[in-house]
């Protein structure tokens, strides 16, 4: 409530802001957390919460009047359609060189993406985060971050049978056929779920197309994990559709935060402002960043330091799709949930998911989502005319994420006698090159933060989010953000509470 005093307020409710709300409330803390986002927990009239990814509709997109599809076009056509502005599960933010994914609802980016658990391999982890001992990660961290997600794996001998899995049986047959390693990814979908989907017993999720908009069933999104063991301490309150706009010292100690209530319009319906013992920023590698750089610049938190907004990179994401021979078809019914990626990192800098294309029809395509050794960051900055904070990503940057990718692609083509598709991004357009789903960086560990992502110049403010990791993971993000939260809450709670 507009004036309240609460001990712990938490911006964001993905993984950082998650692990924190979860690990505080355990500890005593009465913790209140604000998302901008819808709560995602009622029905609509067609009897499901969120929307599917063949026919998105108002619920799709976060305040947008036409759907941005991360693949614009379909056998040449372009697909994206209007729908209403609503606050809806996606957001598409353009910052003029590149379009970045995020997930906006109570769950973050758990909501949205793929579920692909993935923990680096270690020998790479020391040039991930240079500053964080690896033993530990390895040893506590990890491990811990996998149970509360409810990381899982696919049982091998379901996936060389079943239908749904095709596409990535044949991505697994190309990679070795050019002796790539194929590696076999966690997950937080729960398989058995879709085993049943597979059997007809229960209602499709993973095998409805049922991704980038929002899982209706099989996906253990943190609503069904940190968040639920969060909310059944008794100490969590979230407040959705409320949109934190400052944070600032507040004269009798403390910050002051002040927030905007926003109704499904993304229209201002009220403005709050609370005070707060302590303030985790966990609005994501974008949504910290931007607020630090605005408060930062504005005044509202002169004494942050230098490196707020820098160290941002896209993971290095690229996408692209093969056409395969009519004796490699991979499959009308692909799950939406992918669970294998092949591993070209140490000789050409890649790590490619083999993604699945739902379409619901054969289309002899093998589509890919890349994750690449990209060395480029990018910085955030105040743009004072305009009142908005920029990224000065430079769309060239994704070169060299393309030709590590091709260090994959271009010997599994000729290999196989295959080429590239040139209908799924435009016309005749090889590569998605526009975009990224992993943001990262922007309050870079030890750098804008302590060692523990204590932010400098403010006591008691804190990043707990991707805005920690430096602009790559060489690998998908979240099981990492997950782990360095466990680890950096589990400090801050002996150390500062
Ligand atoms: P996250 O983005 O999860 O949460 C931040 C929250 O803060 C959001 O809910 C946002 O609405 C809220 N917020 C922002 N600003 C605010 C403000 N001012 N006031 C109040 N609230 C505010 N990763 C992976 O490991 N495996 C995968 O398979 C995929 N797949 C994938 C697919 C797609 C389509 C996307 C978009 C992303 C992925 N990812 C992924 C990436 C992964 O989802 C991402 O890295 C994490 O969600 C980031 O977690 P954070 O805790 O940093 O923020």
């Amino acid at each position: 409530p507009n004036g309240a005093r609460v001990p712990v307020l938490v911006i964001g409710t993905g993984y950082g802001g998650s692990v924190a709300a979860l690990r505080l409330a355990q500890a005593g803390v009465d913790v209140h957390m604000v998302e901008m986002g819808m709560t995602w927990d009622t029905p609509g009239s067609d009897g499901k919460i969120f929307s599917g990814m063949r026919s998105p509709d108002y619920r799709a997109y976060w305040l947008r009047t036409r759907t941005k599809q991360p693949l614009s076009n379909f056998l040449g056509f372009p697909i994206d359609k209007d729908v209403p502005r609503y606050t809806g599960i996606l957001d598409a933010e353009d910052f003029g060189g590149i379009l970045v994914y995020q997930g906006r609802g109570v769950g973050g980016g758990s909501l949205v993406n793929g579920g692909m658990a993935v923990t680096p391999k270690r020998s790479r982890f020391s040039s991930v985060l240079p500053s964080v001992n690896a033993d530990e990660m390895y040893n506590v961290y990890y491990p811990r971050a996998n149970a509360g997600l409810g990381v899982n794996e696919i049982d091998r001998a379901w996936f060389d049978t079943t239908d749904c899995y095709q596409y990535a049986r044949v991505g697994r047959k190309h990679a070795q056929r050019s002796g790539f390693e194929f590696v076999y990814v966690p997950n937080v979908y729960d398989f058995n779920y879709m085993k049943q989907e597979a059997a007809g017993a229960v209602p499709k999720s993973a095998l409805n197309a049922e991704i980038l908009y929002g899982n209706n069933y099989g996906k253990k999104s943190l609503q069904k994990t940190y968040l639920a063991q969060a909310k059944a301490t008794g100490r969590v309150a979230i407040s959705a559709q409320h949109r934190v706009t400052s944070v600032s010292p507040a004269s009798g100690g403390g910050y002051t935060v002040a927030i905007e209530q926003i109704d499904t319009t993304g229209a201002v319906v009220a403005t709050k402002t609370v005070t707060a013992g302590r303030v985790f920023f966990a609005a994501g590698s974008v949504g910290t960043s931007k607020l630090l750089v605005k408060l930062k610049a504005t005044g509202a938190l002169p004494n942050l330091n230098g490196e707020i907004g820098k160290g941002w990179g896209d993971n290095g994401n690229v996408m692209v799709g093969r056409a395969n021979h009519l004796w490699d078809p991979t499959g009308s019914l692909q799950s939406g949930m992918p669970t294998g990626g092949i591993d070209n990192w140490d000789a050409g800098g890649a790590f490619a998911e083999v993604a699945p294309l739902p379409t619901g029809i054969e289309t002899y395509a093998s589509f890919y989502l890349s994750i690449t050794n990209t060395p480029h960051r990018a910085q955030f900055s105040w743009n004072a005319s305009a009142g908005r904070v920029d990224l000065d990503w430079q769309t060239a940057w994704k070169q060299s994420s393309i030709d590590m990718a091709k260090s994959i692609f271009d010997k599994i083509n000729s290999k196989e006698g295959t080429i590239y598709r040139t209908d799924l991004f435009g016309t005749y357009k090889i590569w998605g090159d526009h975009l990224t789903y992993h943001p990262l960086g922007g309050a870079v560990l030890n750098k804008a933060t302590d060692n523990y992502g204590r932010l400098h110049g403010h006591p008691g403010l804190y990043a707990i989010d991707g805005s920690l990791i430096p602009g790559n993971t060489s690998v998908n993000p979240f099981v990492t953000i997950t782990a360095l939260a466990e680890r950096n809450i589990e400090k801050i709670i002996a150390t500062d509470l």
